[in-house]
């Protein structure tokens, strides 16, 4: 919290002496951070927009940020604690109304979606749509600081994306026929094809560092246990397989970016690694609780539940917030988040790479 409080009053420092607007909006050594992605990443875009895939709230927020500030944790998620790292005032969500600068970035992320426009469709905003919203931005940073300027900006900055997990989960929620129409394989290459345009696009309008997350084990997470009929423990098998698929895909489609793209450098980590590690030794990572899900109802508290506003209005909270993951899919606790940021900001090559986040903000 001390590097948000300085940015504070640097901006209260340079509002007041008129001159120094400018080296303000732009300290020395700052990189930006752009977000897109979907509920891992968003601090509350859908709070603004119409949308039951909210967490605005309790007990959302409730250990942090001491209000529900529309993310799916009781506290910070991956973003918040890598801006944290990078010296970074929180990157607040696009939609919120205000004034933004963008100079040190901004988040498109949406709880709820995924790469294929048709995921979540109407209660989302889709990639695609992030990809406008930055385009916007693109455009703003340019008019307001020259093309030169921007452009810097623009290629120092990171750009952090989650997509993927709606793509899976929502079909094998609702039983959609999509798989009877593609492939597994050729519904991942959809998912990863439409990664790859995204990146591509950013790339063309300066974009050259990127970090990523794989999938983690889908299928074991408590919303997807909850649907394996019989609550037996087991894993949902075809979220375990596609996610298994999508990863493969996914490293090897960042891999041949990385020889098509002149000074493309991407962090990839393997969250599946990491989220296997604490699933199978809450203990040592100082989770009392990985397979049930703090907050929900119903088997593993898998039922999406948390804050009784989704047609269930019981749910179960977890005493201690120990837990690994807060509520159903892969919606991570605070303190689950800070250890994986922490793996994603200096993690060594088995769990983060080729480069880390580190190694791309001193880049
Ligand atoms: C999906 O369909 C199968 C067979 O038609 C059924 O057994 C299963 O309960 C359905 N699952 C969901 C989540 O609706
Ligand atoms: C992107 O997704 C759409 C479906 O939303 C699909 O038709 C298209 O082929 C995908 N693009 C790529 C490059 O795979
Ligand atoms: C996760 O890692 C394990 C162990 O290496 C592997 O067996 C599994 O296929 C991986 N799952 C995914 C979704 O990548
Ligand atoms: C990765 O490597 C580090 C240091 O070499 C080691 O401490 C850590 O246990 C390894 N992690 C995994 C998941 O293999």
């Amino acid at each position: 919290m001390a590097s948000l409080r300085f940015f504070v009053c640097l901006f209260l420092f340079c509002a007041s002496s008129l001159k120094l607007v400018r080296s303000c909006s732009l300290p020395k050594n700052h990189v930006a951070l752009f977000i897109l992605g979907d509920s891992l990443f968003d601090p509350g875009n859908n709070n603004y927009i119409n949308t039951i895939a909210r967490a605005n709230y309790w007990p959302y927020g409730e250990t942090f940020f001491k209000y529900p500030s529309g993310r799916f944790s009781d506290g910070r998620l991956i973003p918040d604690f890598i801006a944290e790292h990078a010296n970074l005032p929180l990157i607040p969500p696009y939609l919120q109304p205000g004034n933004h600068q963008f100079t040190y970035g901004v988040n498109f992320a949406s709880a709820g979606a995924g790469a294929l426009a048709e995921t979540n469709q109407g209660l989302v905003i889709d990639l695609k749509t992030q990809l406008s919203y930055f385009k916007k931005v693109e455009k703003l940073l340019r008019q307001k600081l020259g093309n030169a300027e921007a452009k810097t900006l623009l290629s120092k900055a990171v750009y952090l994306i989650s997509i993927g997990a709606n793509d899976y989960i929502s079909p094998l929620s609702t039983n959609s026929s999509v798989f009877q129409f593609f492939s597994k394989e050729e519904y991942v290459g959809m998912v990863i094809g439409n990664l790859t345009d995204t990146i591509k696009e950013i790339y063309k309008k300066g974009g050259r560092k990127f970090g990523f997350q794989n999938l983690g084990p889908l299928g074991c997470a408590p919303f997807m246990k909850a649907l394996v009929p019989g609550n037996t423990g087991s894993c949902f098998e075809a979220a375990i397989e596609l996610a298994k698929l999508h990863n493969a895909a996914q490293s090897k489609a960042l891999q041949e970016l990385e020889i098509k793209l002149v000074e493309f450098k991407y962090a990839r980590h393997d969250f599946n690694i990491s989220a296997t590690e604490r699933l199978n030794n809450p203990e040592k990572y100082g989770f009392k609780e990985a397979n049930i899900a703090c907050c929900g109802s119903g088997p593993y508290r898998g039922i999406l539940s948390c804050g009784g506003k989704r047609g269930v209005t019981e749910y179960e909270l977890c005493s201690d917030q120990i837990c690994f993951q807060y509520s159903q899919q892969s919606h991570m606790s605070d303190k689950a988040n800070k250890q994986i940021s922490e793996l994603m900001w200096s993690g060594t090559p088995n769990v983060t790479g080729p480069y880390n986040l580190k190694a791309l903000f001193e880049a």
